[in-house]
Order: C-alpha cells, then structure tokens, then sequence
C-alpha cells in the first residue's frame, strides 16, 4: 500500500488524509490530552469538519466531508425499514456504509442499531441484509442483541412477542480498543474456581486449572438488557432515541478518552449527550432541523448541569 499523502496546513503542522494529523499533534503534545483537544477543534476546520458540532444536512453529502481513517467509533441508528417516516427523509444505505469503511480508523468500530419492519406477515429481513453488505464493504460483524425487559405486546399473535433489536458491531480489523463491561454478577462468586477456560476446537484448556477465587462479577455477554423509556434519561419530542445506557455502554466498550465518535443519524443528540459525559470528542449529521435543535439543547443542558456540580 502507499503511503498517506502529506501536508502541510497554515499551523505549520504535519497533515496527511490518514489521521496522521492527530497522531503527530499527540505526539508533540504527549501526556496533554486537553490541549490536543483544543488545537484539534481549531485544526480540524481546515481539512475537515468541526468536532463536537452536530451538522444538519444528508449524512451521506457530509460524512464525505471527512478525512479518510478519522472516526474512532461510530454509534448510531438508522430509520428502521419504513416503520417511521421522519418527515419524509430518505437516505442511501449502501453509500453510507461505504463511507462508513472509508472514515473508520484501523481497528475503528461502526455500532449499528437496529431491527426489522414486519410485513405482509414476515420480517423484511432488512437488519441480515445490511449486515451482510457491511461485510461486503471489509468490515468484520459481530451481532449483539439488544433486549427490552417488559417493553409490552410487539409482534404478532401467531408469534412470540417480539422485545429485542440488532447491534452489529462491524469492526475495521480486530478492535483496536475492547474494554468489556463486567458487571455480570457471578453465581459462584466467591468461590474457588477449580477450572480454566476451554478451547471450542481442541477442548484444551487455554489457561491452567485455576484454584483462584471466583469474583463477584464477570465480563457481560452479547445480549445486553436496557431498560427503555422512562428511565432517567432526557425527555425529548423525538419519536424514536435509543436509551442513554446503550450509546454509553457502547461507547465505554469501543473507544477510550478523547477519541472522536460519529453518529450519522443523531437525532435527539444522544451519543453525542453520552460522548461528552465520557470524554470522548463528536460529530454528528442530522437531516431534520427540529431534532438538531432538540439535540443542541440537549448538549446544553448536559454542559451546564456539569458546571453547576
Ligand atoms: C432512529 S432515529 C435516531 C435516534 C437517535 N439515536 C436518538 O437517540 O435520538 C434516525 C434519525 O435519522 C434521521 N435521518 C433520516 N435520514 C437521514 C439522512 N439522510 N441524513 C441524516 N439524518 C437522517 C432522522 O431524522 C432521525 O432523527
């Protein structure tokens, strides 16, 4: 492969359409995360968009805006099938996700959420088919599942109700930042664990045979439980958000301090809302007006409650 484009900007610093941009102004400012982050928000302007500013427009003309390999992670949620109009805006699958793969680091991470219309009495099978066109695109898939405990009758009669939605994690290559949550309460927990973990393949054992105390709680699994609705988070007139724990939880998981994480579908601003609460930076598309303003006073809202305390 060639190597990055370079050049120069009015800063006199190194620049390139690889992300070596942020690479170099870290290293030149190792151990300063603050200031980097400042002397991004100013450079960012002259190649590409601003971070932390939630731009309204078609996310497919913007996120072209972007440099290739800049995002972190990208946490978002299409509109499902045509279960919501949203006004009547249409977007293009196929070039986001192309777009997508092209502005996600090396070991980036795309956390896509989302679920099926059923129609005419069969799921539209749209969720499979999008993951399958992301990998399409070179991006590993994981599929989590997000559950919602006593979200009430959804589905059909002649079916089991239906309480849970998709999260593809797609990663560029392995994850380059995995910090799985533990927060599953052990069974055993404090007793001595006699067994190591198995091979799938071999049935080896990949650790020697323990003797060590079982902790209180262990790493989560792939279906993860969120409460929905009126759960501590922000009331919004937006028809559709995700809950506050699922971006966060997400976020925590795939990206560390002062990473940049993109949401091309914001709407009410909550990955960006739980990007800032954990120091991570963002940028965000929203085609509708109303739920950028809704967003932005969401933001607010965030900012000012954290200078009060
Ligand atoms: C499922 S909602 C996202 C909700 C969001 N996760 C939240 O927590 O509020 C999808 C959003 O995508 C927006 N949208 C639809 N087409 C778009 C496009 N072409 N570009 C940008 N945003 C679009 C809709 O207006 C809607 O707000």
């Amino acid at each position: 492969m060639n190597p990055p484009e370079k050049s120069q900007n009015s800063f006199g610093l190194v620049a390139s359409a690889h992300g070596v941009r942020e690479k170099s102004m870290k290293n030149a400012l190792s151990g300063r995360p603050r200031r980097v982050k400042v002397m991004r928000n100013i450079l960012s302007v002259f190649k590409m968009l601003e971070i932390n500013k939630i731009y309204c427009g078609d996310n497919l003309t913007l996120i072209k805006q972007l440099d290739d390999n800049c995002i972190d992670l990208t946490v978002t949620s299409p509109p499902y099938d045509n279960l919501r109009t949203y006004n009547g805006f249409c977007w293009d699958f196929e070039g986001l996700a192309q777009e997508l793969f092209r502005v996600t680091k090396d070991g980036g991470v795309v956390v896509w959420v989302v679920g099926d219309a059923t129609i005419n009495g069969s799921e539209t099978g749209t969720s499979f088919r999008q993951a399958l066109y992301f990998m399409e695109c070179g991006f590993n898939c994981e599929t989590m599942i997000y559950k919602v405990p006593g979200a009430g009758a959804k589905g059909s009669n002649y079916f089991y109700w239906q309480v849970f939605e998709y999260m593809f994690v797609f990663s560029k290559g392995y994850p380059k930042t995995s910090n799985r949550i533990k927060d599953k309460k052990n069974k055993r927990a404090g007793s001595i664990s006699t067994s190591g973990l198995k091979s799938m393949k071999t049935g080896t054992r990949l650790h020697p045979i323990g003797g060590t105390v079982v902790s209180d709680y262990g790493y989560r699994d792939n279906v993860w439980e969120i409460l929905a609705g009126n759960n501590g988070d922000d009331s919004t007139d937006h028809p559709a958000p995700y809950p506050e724990k699922l971006a966060e939880d997400h976020i925590i998981s795939w990206s560390n301090k002062c990473d940049l994480i993109l949401d091309p579908f914001m709407g009410s601003g909550t990955t960006a809302k739980m990007a800032l609460k954990n120091e991570r930076d963002f940028i965000g598309f929203e085609i509708s007006q109303e739920y950028v303003d809704i967003a932005n006073k969401r933001i607010e809202g965030w900012k000012e409650q954290t200078r009060l305390f």
